[in-house]
This record gives structure tokens, sequence and C-alpha cells, in this order.
């Protein structure tokens, strides 16, 4: 199923020149920020945001406004037509005929691949679930490129719940694209980072190794990613309880990091990093966050100017299969083409990635 828009769902369905471009322009907004900003003149962006968020959302609006456009939108569902039942494609559908642009943000896994079947302009994927968060990964690789000069060659710590946590998901997938990175990835075992990923960062030629311990990985790593333990996804609290506080990074343990390393989180921060060590010159997550704001003014103009056509399902559309994944949009929105690619007796949902073998 092609769609006459470009949508950014994944980073990895565009081509790393893509990337590579919009980083350039964001860069030379951040030094010449008068010459965009009237770029957007008259152009509304839609913001459905389904789940909290304080730096997407507002970074996402502060982009808009920057390049002289307005912005519509909910940050709440619950004072929407959501409360009253409507489904992810009604209010996409409409919402989408008022804007220019879309942003959605949504707590279940393909949502915005979902949204953007039946949207009237591009959707800017700003977080599906636990599954993807391309957005994030644009200000993390603009961050990366600003703040260490390369984009390859880095040995890359990811910490904490590598499992839920969508924005090493993304993170990982774009940075096995560029050469000789290595991963070294920091979670309990209950946390590791899903197959599918590993598999993907496989495929592009990336080397990683999964460690539980965080000390012994400081002294070897150039980044060091932090993220928080997702509480909202875990199916009870007593599983996050268990959880919850295994890696806190102290000052303590920054003094056997390289002295140019860099500490990178998504935040918000929980308690993962010790305020103590925001006075670290290393510690670049504030940083970080305005880089956020220039990437996506980038991204912005890059998708309002663009005539690529998406791709949004490529594989074969099954009438009496569904994905396994109970927290894959297709078993919340049952009008939804399942679709999977793959044959025989593994598919992988083109929604969710999950894979699904199945019993002839
Ligand atoms: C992240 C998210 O929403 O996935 N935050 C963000 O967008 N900057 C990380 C998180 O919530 O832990």
């Amino acid at each position: 199923m092609i769609s006459v828009y470009p949508h950014l769902i994944d980073l990895n369905d565009y081509p790393v020149t893509w990337w590579n471009g919009l980083l350039t322009q964001a860069e030379d907004i951040m030094n010449r920020p008068f010459l965009y900003a009237n770029s957007c003149n008259g152009k509304i962006m839609g913001t459905l945001f389904y789940e909290p968020s304080t730096r997407t959302q507002m970074s996402f609006q502060t982009a808009m406004l920057r390049l002289g456009g307005r912005i519509i939108g909910f940050d709440n569902p619950q004072t929407s037509s959501v409360a009253k039942g409507e489904n992810l494609k009604d209010t996409t559908k409409i919402i989408s005929s008022y804007s220019d642009v879309l942003v959605i943000r949504h707590p279940t896994v393909g949502a915005a691949k979902a949204a953007a079947l039946t949207a009237d302009c591009p959707v800017i994927n700003a977080g599906d679930g636990g599954h993807l968060h391309p957005t994030q990964t644009l200000t993390d690789l603009l961050t990366l490129k600003a703040e260490k000069g390369t984009l390859s060659g880095l040995t890359i710590g990811v910490c904490g719940d590598l499992l839920n946590g969508r924005t090493v998901h993304s993170l990982c997938k774009a940075m096995s694209c560029y050469e000789n990175n290595h991963f070294i990835m920091i979670s309990t075992k209950e946390l590791k980072m899903p197959s599918y990923i590993k598999d993907t960062i496989r495929a592009h030629g990336g080397t990683f190794e999964e460690v539980q311990n965080l000390e012994d990985a400081i002294p070897k790593l150039d980044v060091l990613y932090m993220t928080r333990i997702q509480r909202e996804r875990f199916a009870s609290p007593e599983e996050y309880e268990a959880q919850k506080d295994t890696y806190i990074l102290t000052p303590q343990k920054m003094k056997s990091a390289k002295s140019d390393m860099i500490v990178l989180h998504p935040l918000p921060r929980v308690d993962e990093i010790q305020v103590a060590v925001d006075d670290d010159p290393r510690a670049l997550y504030f940083k970080q966050a305005k880089y956020g704001m220039y990437v996506r003014m980038s991204l912005i103009l890059t998708m309002l100017q663009s005539t690529i056509k998406t791709e949004l399902l490529s594989g074969q559309v099954h009438k009496g299969i569904s994905c396994k994944n109970p927290k894959c949009i297709t078993n919340q929105e049952s009008y939804l083409p399942k679709s999977f690619t793959g044959t025989g007796t593994t598919l992988t949902c083109e929604y969710c990635d999950e894979r699904l073998l199945l019993e002839h």
C-alpha cells in the first residue's frame, strides 16, 4: 500500500543520505535561523498526543512556531472525542484534513503507521508504544554529529530499559547504518533488547555485546545513552519494582569514563542519573533536548517540501491471520488490514515488527 504523502514512521524507511541532508539543514538552521523564520507561513501542524510528553511535543510546537507556522492539536485524548470512543482512523482522517503535517504519539505499537494509512497529509511518528521514536533519534544523531564530530567508529553504551525503550530501538537501528559502530547493551536479562532490533543491527553489519554491569562497561564507551525504566509498559507494578533502580549513574562511576565520553538521555530522567552528574561537562542531555528543536524544524520543512511517496504496507495482506503481539495496533483497531512480510511459517507483522511462527 503506497501513500501519496511522505510519512516518517521508521527512520530506516529512508536512506542514510536523507538523514544526512536533514542534519545538514538542521545545522544551517542553528547557524542562520533568520533565513527560515517565515518558511512555514500559512502552514498548520496538527499534534495528536495520546501519551504524555514534554520535550517531543513542545519542541515540535516551538519548531513550527519558529518556522512561522501555526499549531492545533490535543495533548490529552480525554479532552477530545477519543473519550467518546472515536477510533484512531476517524480522528486521524479529520485532523489530517485540517493540517499540513500531523505529529502523532500513541501508547500502542504500530499506531503511527496505522494513522498514516488514512491520513490526508504527512504523518510523523513521535513515539508508538515501546516500538520506535524516529525523531528522538534524529535529535541524537544531530547531537552526536555536533558534539563528537562523527557518526562512525563509536562505542555506544545503551543502558536501562532496552526492551521497552523506543528511543534506543530507533537509535541502534540508525547508528548501525554508519560504519564501525559497536553497541554495548547494558540491561538486566528481563529488559534485553528485542530480537528484531538485534537482527537489524546484524543485517547492517553492526556489532554488539549484551552485558549486565554498567561499571565494567563505562571505561570502554565513547557515548553512554541512559534510559528510564518504562514503568507504564510493565504488566504489573511488582515487575516494575523489581527492575527500577538497577542502574544509577553517579559522579563516582563517571570517574572511570573516558575524558571525552558523553552522556546522553532522551529525558525524562527519573533517578537513573544522579542530579550531581549534571555538573559534569560530559553530561549533555539538556543540550541534546535543544538540538531536538532544530532537527524538528528541519524535519517539518523537509516533510512539507518532499514529494516522496511512502510504501506503508509492502507485504501480503492476510485475511485469516492476526498478529500475536497483544500490544500491536492491529489487535486494538480491528478494521486495519493485517499485513505481513516473509513467507511460509515465519511472518513479520508490518505494524509492530514482531515475528509470528505459524503452525500448520
Ligand atoms: C522518551 C519517550 O517518550 O520515549 N522521551 C522523549 O521523547 N524524549 C523517553 C522516555 O519516555 O523515557
